[in-house]
Formats: structure tokens, C-alpha cells, sequence
């Protein structure tokens, strides 16, 4: 059953059908429509349209459709034969409506159009959808502060240029992370409040001609307002553009830490091992392990990036109001919110099993003269000025390195030759500790600062909910 076709002599071609349905992917608005479906009846039997028994007959039906399609997701996908195909999840929904209640189906969509329709389904999905990523990304965040505790005491070294840098503890590597999905969670929320306004009551571009309250209904689908312009509400979809982009950034985190991960991980740098749970092999080379885990999570953020750039591409140059072009929203939509899901649940996977290597953390944070900003600084407060400071320990790293010696195994003598300020405490100030004390600043990676760091990440995600 088609929803229009009075005005049409002929049936619509079959390669045109292909093009234009759009129910094996908007099957999944189903619970979204008919919850939509229920507040409209309300809404239009207290515009008098309704009576009582037909909205009670309408709510009955629609309640029982709800249960069958909880059970099962797929059913409006199930129930397509030969014979009758639905364009798409409104038709199903009235079909089946119509089926079991005959004329009074037909009443339900009095004043709506499937425009405002689609709009108030999506944005329903986009806030469940939104709700269901926040807990997720709660708990990858989660176990990267669980990581960062179980590592408080590994010390690596940080890079810059992908070059030793200096000394970091493993903790605020791993707290990095963490602050960048706190604000991947907090661009997400802040997408959400966007979503939640109920465009239903919008018509097809001009409002409805019924006198329903749209604040009213707003606030019994969950919405905090109507929107306020029947034109844009049933038009735009920047609300899927904004939260695409919110997933777009989280990917591009995601896709880092996979990276960093990966990094760590190869023999050549040997800093951590991924549990074999989170691994694979090759079919070919059978001594082979493969962080496949971690570059899925590098390479899933293309895909939700593309999905961002088709909807910014899918929108331009619309003109006002409902084009058909706006049925391209769900696709990347969905795959955004799935990809993303994925990845974020893969996160405590890998993390919560992750093998560490402390000792090979170390040994490489003490190579690679990642002490050398420490001399610098030691000779700063012999009271060589920096410039000059930073000089004497480049000079004294091409020392070392002729040598093939650590900057704290050169004999004092040898390290006067070129930092004539020199004293015997100077090998005390280049540990690897006296390093890291160093940098107790607030946001640094001294071992106090760090801790601090730690409780005030737990802190706030205790304290943010779902
Ligand atoms: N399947 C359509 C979509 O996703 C529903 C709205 C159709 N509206 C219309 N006037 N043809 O956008």
C-alpha cells in the first residue's frame, strides 16, 4: 500500500522503486515511528479528531506493534513479500495499522506528513543513539584511568617528531586519552540538546492546520520544546551533522590511541603486548600476532569522517523546504553511530587486558638522552643562562653519543669539558626520577601532579552519570 498514488495513473518503475525506498534502512526508525504515531494521536484527539475510542484503538495497536518490533528489530524487513513492499518504515507502520483497524488506520496521519514525520523519528533515534555512545564512551574512559593507576609507577619516554623526548610516566599518556574523550562526551552532550527539540506539528513545510499543542506533545515524546520554524525543522539536518562531527572527532582520538598502541606494540619498540583475545594471526606467516584491534580502530575513523562529509555534501545547496535528497541523512548516520560504537567498546577490551613491559619502558625512557632538557636546567640554576645552558648539554649529548654512553655514565671531568658548572650532584638531578619530580607543575607529568590528575579524572567522570 502505497501512501499517495490518487493523483497517479500508472504504478512507479521497478528501478526507480530500488532508488527511491528506503525501508531497508529506515526499518530501524520503527520503535522511533511508533512512538512518534502515539503522541500524534494523542495530539490530534485532543484537536478533536479523534474520539476516545479511536484513540484508544489507534494507542492499543500501536502499543502492540511496539512489543512485536521490540521482540524483533527486523520485523518490518520480515514482513516483505512479493506482493507488498513497503517505501518505506511510515508505510509499514500504517500499513499494519491499517490492516488490523481498516478506516480508523487511516485516520492517524491526519495533519502530519511523513516530512516532520522522518525529522521527529530521526531525531528520537539520534538522542537514544547519543545516550547509548555516552555510556560507552564512559567506559572507555574508564579503563583508560584504570590503566592509568595500574601504571603509575612505568615510567616511558615521550616523543615529539616521533624522537625521544623526554620522560613521561605511562599514567599521563594514558590520561591523555582520557581528557580527549571527556570532551568527545562533552561535544556529544552538548550535540544532544540540539537533537531534542521536537519538530512534530511542522506538516510538510507550512505547520499543520490543526489545532494541536506542539508543547504538549514535544513534552511527551521527551523533547525540551517544539522547534520554532515549520520551514527549517522539516528541512535541515544539521542536528545529524553536528553529532556525526562529535563522532568524526572522537574517531580521530580513537584512531590515535589505536596508533599509539600499534607503536608500542611492535618488537621494535616493545613497550606493550595486546592480549591475544584482541589479536590475530596471518595465514600465511605463523609466527605473527597482529594488533588488528588497534588499527580498526585507526582505520574505522575514515569511514565516520566520509560519513560526515557526505552529509555536509548531501546538504549544500539545498534549497527550502524537504528535498528527497534528505533521505541520504540515515545511511551515514547510522553507520557513524555503529562504526563509533564498535570501536568504543573494543577500547576496554584492549586496554583492561593490555600487557604493559615496565623495565622496557624504562630502558627505553633512559635512552636517547631524553635527560638532556635536565641538564639544561641543572646548569640553569648553576646559573648559566638558558641559551647558553641549552648549548653546553647539546654539546655534551654529541660527547656522549661519540662515547656510546648514557649523559649520566660520562665521568664529571668529561661533562666539566663542555658544562664547566658541573658538580658531582648532576648525576642525581639526571635520573630518570629527578627528571619526572621536576615537572610537578599542575597538568605535568611529575609522579604528584599525575596522581592528582588521576583523581580528579575519576572524580569527574563519578560525578557526570551517564
Ligand atoms: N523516506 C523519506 C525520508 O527519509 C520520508 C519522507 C518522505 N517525504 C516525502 N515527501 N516524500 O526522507
Amino acid at each position: 500500500m502505497a501512501l499517495w498514488g490518487g493523483r497517479f495513473e500508472s504504478g512507479p518503475d521497478e528501478l526507480f522503486r530500488a532508488l527511491n525506498d528506503s525501508l531497508r534502512f529506515d526499518f530501524r526508525l520503527a520503535l522511533e515511528d511508533i512512538d512518534g504515531s502515539l503522541a500524534w494521536a494523542k495530539a490530534i484527539h485532543g484537536a478533536g479528531v479523534l474520539t476516545d475510542t479511536d484513540l484508544a484503538g489507534l494507542t492499543g495497536a500501536l502499543d502492540a506493534m511496539r512489543a512485536r518490533v521490540v521482540a524483533n528489530p527486523g520485523l518490518p524487513l520480515v514482513e516483505q513479500t512479493d506482493t507488498v513492499r513497503d517505501e518505506d518504515i511510515h508505510s509499514y507502520v500504517e500499513r499494519k495499522l491499517v490492516e488490523q483497524l481498516g478506516p480508523l488506520g487511516k485516520k492517524l496521519h491526519t495533519g502530519r506528513s511523513r516530512n516532520d514525520q522522518v525529522a521527529t523519528d530521526l531525531r528520537l533515534w539520534t538522542r537514544r543513539a547519543i545516550d547509548t555512545r555516552l555510556a560507552e564512551v564512559r567506559e572507555a574512559r574508564r579503563s583508560l584511568i584504570d590503566l592509568a593507576r595500574r601504571e603509575l609507577d612505568t615510567i616511558m619516554s615521550g616523543y615529539t617528531h616521533m624522537q625521544r623526548a623526554q620522560p613521561v610516566l605511562f599514567s599521563h599518556w594514558a590520561l591523555a586519552y582520557e581528557a580527549m574523550l571527556a570532551r568527545d562526551a562533552a561535544r556529544l552532550r552538548d550535540a544532544r540538546t540540539r537533537v531534542n527539540l521536537c519538530p512534530l506539528g511542522s506538516g510538510a513545510l507550512a505547520g499543520t492546520a490543526y489545532q494541536i499543542d506542539r508543547h504538549s506533545l514535544a513534552r511527551d515524546l521527551g523533547f525540551d520544546a517544539p522547534t520554532t520554524n515549520s520551514l527549517d525543522a522539516t528541512a535541515d539536518r544539521d542536528f545529524v551533522i553536528e553529532t556525526i562531527a562529535s563522532l568524526a572527532t572522537l574517531g580521530v582520538h580513537l584512531s590515535r590511541l589505536g596508533e599509539d598502541l600499534i607503536l608500542f606494540g611492535t618488537q621494535e619498540f616493545a613497550l606493550v603486548e595486546f592480549d591475544d583475545a584482541v589479536s590475530s594471526g596471518s595465514s600465511l606467516m605463523p609466527q605473527k600476532k597482529n594488533p588488528d584491534s588497534a588499527e580498526l580502530l585507526r582505520g574505522k575513523s575514515g569511514r565516520i569522517m566520509g560519513a560526515l562529509v557526505s552529509m555536509l555534501t548531501s546538504m549544500k545547496g539545498l534549497p527550502l523546504a524537504y528535498n528527497k535528497d534528505l533521505q541520504e541523512d540515515k545511511e551515514p548516520l547510522f553507520d557513524a553511530m555503529d562504526q563509533a560504537s564498535m570501536c568504543l567498546r573494543v577500547v576496554p577490551k584492549i586496554l583492561d587486558t593490555l600487557r604493559v613491559n615496565k623495565a622496557r619502558c624504562e630502558a627505553v625512557a633512559k635512552g636517547g638522552y631524553s635527560n638532556a632538557t635536565d641538564l639544561a636546567d641543572y646548569l640553569v640554576a648553576q646559573g648559566v643562562p638558558f641559551r647558553e645552558a641549552h648549548e653546553q648539554a647539546g654539546r655534551a649529548v654529541r660527547l656522549a653519543i661519540s662515547q656510546h654512553a648514557a649523559l649520566d655514565d660520562l665521568p664529571l671531568e668529561t661533562l666539566r669539558s663542555v658544562a664547566p658548572k658541573c658538580e658531582a650532584d648532576v648525576f642525581v638531578r639526571l635520573s630518570l626520577g629527578a627528571g619526572l619530580a621536576s615537572r610537578e607543575v599542575f597538568g605535568g607529568t611529575g609522579p604528584k601532579a599525575v596522581r592528582g590528575e588521576l583523581r580528579a579524572a575519576q572524580a569527574v567522570l563519578d560525578s557526570e552519570g551517564v
